[in-house]
């Protein structure tokens, strides 16, 4: 038998999966995973990861990149500095979305955003579409299509004018993916009650940024969350409930569970590492910053997220990086203005930050197990949205998307990120590690200190069927 010629050999690396911890080599062949394995042969290129951690690349499959916005808002990132701000942080899969702007056809925003991506990327990416307008074209004729072209997940909102869905609505759309084994994300707010208290709380004068979190409190989330599930009950088909911010939600979803319902969720780092006193103790614009929703809640709720990731509730730890600049008339301060709360463009930059964050307070720091942390970050994402075992594990056929971490005091600060956001809500942060190689398809685009730009090497990915387990006690239509 040949000796294989390896074009890179990381050696002596202690490589976690989301089952096994083990020692061994990498070899690399056309930025695959060829071999595992301890005293693999030369490579080309050798790199040493004694005593280090390598992990799968991040799939960060919650972001949002250069998403159309009402004039003057503009995401401040696209695909060219997301990306490159996700590959410095250990993410090497992103899964922004192609947003359907009501009376557009999905189809059309599809193809605008592949125009948007195109030759930008650093990291591979899919899409996500967001359904905001689900005519019996759209979910009879352009839904199935797109689905089997690789585009098999898709966001229905419950709040914001412009995007939310009726229950009807959703039930409509939540049965084209029960045919046709798509995965459907919910963002579950309930819109009425958060008008309801919008208007009060301006009527009182009350539009500081931080009445931004009175105007949605957790029983808005607890009500649509346990809409959501019933409906998915109904019409019997999987659902991920995306970004829980605490207990009132997380205690639908166990009661889901517990049901033997097939509710999957994700959280977000800001609601580990926020709360809402971040959007201001005082009236304050400062606090625009962190304006994004669901809000973070207080203390005691980051323990029950961080509790539903150690405990298995969690099945997706993502960024929801959504970019706005906080200084800008196109950003938090629309036209120039500090603006009422309900005009403040809802979202947070945080691609960069999501891995290191929970790996330096997660792992490191004796909550969470590192083999939970690649589930958390890499292998349930790529696997709830068929990409699995190309994308998301360490093993031989997958791409050699990797990084190796670097255990070391870093703080967090926006001037070393590389975002094209002039802030970070995580500024001052200690953290005990960060990325210090990520490699995309065997490709070095960190080294820990440099970013090594390759402007297009991304590759768009289409999506499979979800390869999750199934929870449910009731025959699985969508996952096998
Ligand atoms: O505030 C948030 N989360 N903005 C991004 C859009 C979304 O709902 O995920
Ligand atoms: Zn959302
Ligand atoms: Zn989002």
């Amino acid at each position: 038998m040949s000796t294989p010629v390896f074009e890179l050999v990381i050696r002596n690396a202690l490589v976690a999966t989301a089952s096994d911890t083990f020692k061994a080599d990498i070899g690399i062949i056309d930025g695959c995973i060829a071999q595992l394995g301890l005293g693999l042969a030369p490579g080309a290129r050798e790199i040493d990861a004694l005593g280090r951690v390598v992990t799968p690349g991040g799939v960060d499959a919650h972001c949002h990149l250069d998403q159309p916005m009402n004039e003057p808002i503009r995401m401040a990132d696209g695909f060219e500095s997301g990306t490159r701000s996700a590959a410095c942080g250990g993410t090497t899969t992103v899964i922004p979305f192609a947003a359907q702007a009501k009376g557009q056809s999905l189809r059309a925003a599809v193809e605008d955003y592949h125009r948007r991506a195109d030759g930008c990327a650093h990291v591979d990416y899919a899409f996500h579409l967001i359904v905001s307008d689900p005519t019996p074209h759209v979910l009879n004729a352009e839904l199935p299509g797109l689905i089997r072209e690789g585009y098999s997940s898709f966001k229905v909102y419950m709040t914001y004018d412009d995007l939310k869905l009726d229950d009807g609505q959703i039930l409509d759309v939540l049965d084209i993916a029960r045919q046709h084994g798509a995965m459907v994300m919910i963002h579950a707010e309930n819109a009425d009650c958060i008008e309801w208290l919008t208007k009060k709380l301006e009527a009182a004068g009350r539009v500081a940024p931080r009445f931004h979190a009175n105007s949605r409190p957790m029983l808005v989330e607890r009500e649509a969350t346990h809409r959501a599930i019933a409906l998915a009950e109904l019409v019997d088909v999987p659902i991920l409930i995306v970004h829980v911010s605490g207990r009132e939600a997380v205690d639908q979803i166990r009661w889901a569970r517990s049901h033997g319902l097939k509710v999957f969720a994700e959280t977000c780092p800001q609601y580990l590492f926020l709360t809402a006193e971040d959007l201001g103790l005082d009236n304050s614009y400062m606090g625009a910053r962190c304006v994004c929703s669901p809000p973070p809640r207080d203390k005691r709720n980051q323990e029950v997220i961080w509790n539903g990731l150690a405990d298995g509730l969690f099945t997706l730890f993502s960024s929801d990086h959504a970019p706005f600049k906080y200084d800008a008339p196109e950003g938090k301060k629309p036209g120039g203005e500090e603006v009422a709360f309900r005009h403040i463009p809802n979202g947070i930059p945080g691609l960069e930050t999501r891995m290191p964050l929970l790996y330096s307070e997660g792992v490191l720091g004796g909550r969470i197990t590192l083999n939970r942390f690649v589930e958390l970050t890499a292998t349930n994402p790529a696997k709830a949205y068929g990409l699995h075992p190309r994308k998301g594990t360490i093993a031989v056929g997958s791409d050699a998307d990797l990084v190796i971490w670097d255990e070391r005091p870093v703080t967090i600060r926006n001037e070393q990120l590389h975002h094209d956001v002039d802030y970070t809500p995580y500024e001052g942060i200690k953290l005990q590690a960060w990325p210090g190689l990520t490699l995309a398809r065997g490709e070095v685009v960190w080294d820990g200190q440099t970013f090594h730009p390759r402007k297009g090497r991304g590759q768009f990915l289409q999506c499979g069927q979800p390869s999750i387990l199934p929870m449910s006690k009731k025959s699985s239509s969508a996952f096998t």
